[in-house]
Formats: structure tokens, sequence, C-alpha cells
């Protein structure tokens, strides 16, 4: 949630008549969070936008909810996404890795277009587009996004995505929903001066009006089960919006990094809240600049947090064996830190080019049968 945005044709007021040329009546749609008390968009169909159908066939799309592996030794982990091999469209092709009540983390490479129109209901969902871009279709409009960016997805709106070539894109589906860190708000609202970011570090929706893609068929998300609909028309026949619930892109390098006389913990690095978890952002920078830093991070034991991290591009400086596309999960337990050698080759370092996105959750992190398809057996040693 962002600041307000209004656009094509809205009424002077909430809740009164908005007409079109010919005096057609439209029809609002209020798209709100937490019942009526939270955040909101308005926005002004054609057409009633609550007149779907029960599909008369079971639902054929939608990615698969995850299942835990039995439970496995405590262990530092590490996943290889890279070599994954999957097609079709990301709303069937998604593989979630690593999971708990509050948050689904997995990976996806569509190949096509979305041929259905998506709400998820249980959860916002944000992307980070480590290969590929595209457009996000939504009753608000496109959303074009590209390599490096987030894509964040409100909960419950209707949309489909249109990737342009090869892609390559870390999902979290994030139950309890995703913010702007409070910290980084005034009292109206605004983005304050000494956040990480600013307004215009964010891509918004390119509003088009109504049209007609084809597509009658809709698919919504509750309690993990996909839900199947027929539409009567096309459901992009929004005349105009407003309000504070869209979809947004954030280029990853529009993050501006901290950098301390000596080494800053993680939540400096922290780019978007959600219950449960903290998303952080670790971008090219300068390192820590006390004559006697060490600018490797320090040997931790963060007994509340699971951490993992995906690695996008440069030279992980703490890591080896990781590459483009790993993902590192360790778990609150064990202690964890750089692996031989890199705390005291940091010393006297400048700067470093890594780029990393990081989540950290409260909550212990289930792995899936398919993160131990692509799990390296011997991260756990390797910092022996
Ligand atoms: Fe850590």
């Amino acid at each position: 949630m962002l600041d307000r945005v209004c656009a094509g044709d809205v009424a002077r007021k909430h809740h009164i008549q908005l007409r079109g040329p010919g005096g057609e009546l439209r029809y609002e749609e209020c798209f709100t969070r937490d019942g009526f008390e939270g955040p909101y968009s308005i926005l002004y169909h054609l057409r009633r936008p609550h007149t779907q159908r029960l599909a008369p066939e079971p639902v054929k799309h939608g990615w698969l909810a995850p299942v835990a592996v039995d439970s496995r030794a405590l262990a530092k982990r590490h996943y290889r996404t890279a070599g994954m091999v999957t097609r079709g469209p990301q709303i069937d092709s998604r593989v979630a890795l690593l999971f708990n009540d509050d948050l689904i983390a997995g990976v996806v490479f569509p190949t096509e277009p979305d041929p259905i129109y998506i709400a998820d209901a249980d959860a916002d969902q944000l992307i980070y587009i480590h290969r590929g871009g595209g457009t996000l279709r939504s009753v608000l409009g496109d959303l074009v996004f590209a390599q490096g960016d987030y894509v964040y997805v409100p909960r419950g709106l209707m949309h489909r995505f249109l990737p342009d070539g090869e892609q390559h894109w870390l999902w979290l589906s994030l139950t309890g929903g995703v913010h702007v860190p409070k910290q980084w708000r005034n009292e109206v609202g605004q983005l304050r001066m000494d956040a990480p970011y600013s307004h215009r570090d964010f891509k918004r929706t390119e509003f088009v009006g109504p049209r007609d893609e084809g597509i009658r068929d809709f698919i919504v998300r509750r309690g993990g089960v996909w839900h199947g609909f027929v539409l009567e028309d096309s459901p992009l026949d929004v005349v105009g919006w407003d309000g504070t619930v869209y979809p947004w892109a954030f280029p990853i390098l529009n993050f501006q990094p901290r950098v301390s006389s000596v080494h800053l913990p993680p939540t400096w690095h922290g780019t978007f809240a959600a219950r449960g978890a903290l998303i952080c952002s670790f971008v090219p920078r300068l390192v820590d600049f006390h004559p006697e830093a060490i600018p490797c991070p320090y040997p931790h034991s963060s007994t509340h947090c699971d951490e993992i991290l995906f690695y996008c591009d440069g030279n992980f400086t703490s890591r080896r064996g990781v590459g483009p596309g790993s993902i590192s999960h360790h778990p609150m337990g064990l202690p964890h830190g750089p692996h031989p050698g890199s705390y005291e080759n940091s010393i006297g370092s400048t700067r470093t080019d890594e780029l990393a996105v990081m989540a950290d959750t409260y909550a212990p992190l289930a792995a899936t049968p398919a993160a131990l398809g692509i799990e390296d057996a011997n991260y756990q040693d390797s910092f022996v």
C-alpha cells in the first residue's frame, strides 16, 4: 500500500452515481483490506462485478499446495534452483520449496501467459524477478516489470501474468500481507525522507480502460484450494478507480543501502515487512569503514529466525559454493556465519557487489520433496 492513485473516470464522491456518456450507471466495487477498516480501492465497472457462475468442471489450473517431507535432521541447507526445468504458465508451474503458516517460498520459470484470470484470496504475492520480465495484467491496468523488480500482487486482485522471454522468479506467498515497514512512514503515511526508497522508486499500473481478451475462466485460491468460476463477460471492464490497494513493482537496485563504521545487522536491509517475516535486499554497496572493521557478516545465533537467502548476482563474499539461483536455509537453533576464510579475508575490503534477497521468518520452515530434489548434500559440512 503506497500513496493514493486515481485513474480513469471516478465519481466525485464515494458511493454516488457515476454514469457513462449515454447515462449508463457504472457499478462500484470496493476492494478492501481488514474488513472495511483498512486500506482500499474503489473500482467502477461497466457491468456488475459479482456475476460469476460456478465452473461446470473441476479446476484444471493452479499451483499445488506445499506438503512437508518427513522431519529431518536440523541442518544448514542449500538448494540449487538454477538447474530446475518446469514449463507452462506461472499459475500452473510454481514449485513450492519451503513454507510455514505465514509464508510459502518457491521458484517458477513461466514459459507462457496465464490462460485464465486468477485471484489469490489466501495471501499477498511478492515475486522477485531474478531473470525475465513481462506484464501483470489486472482489472486495474497493466503493470510492466523487468529483471530485478519485486512485483507485488494484492490478495484478491483479479489478474494474470504475461511473461516476456526466459524467466526465473522467486515467489513468496505471504498470508498476513506484505507492507512497507512502519518506520519508513511519517504520520501522514508518506515515505519518510530517511526511508531507503521514495514514492518515485515504485512502478505503478498503467490504466488501460475496458477491453476484452476473450477469457472467461476465473480461479480463486481459498483455504489452499483452487475454485473455478465462469464469467459472463470480460472482467476487464473498469472505467476508473482510485485508492491505495494496487499492484506495484520495485526495482531492487532502487533500494538505498546503509553502511556504518562497523557492520550493521540485516534489519537495516529490511525492505518489506510481512506477518512472520522480514524481506531484506542486499545490493552492491560500500562496506564498513572503521579502521579495524570486519566487513564480512559476523557469525550469529539468531535463535528466533529461520533465514532464507536467494542469491541473485555478484560475488557472495561470505559464502562458497553458491551461485545465482541458490537458496540457503539456515534454521534457528544453529549458529551460522561466513565460510572458512571469508571473515578474515574481508578485512580491508571497501565494497561488495553482491545482490541477494533474504527472508527472515519467525516460525520454522518445512521443506517440500521438490526442495530435497535440488539439495546440495555437502552444505552443512562445508563450514568446517
Ligand atoms: Fe544470517
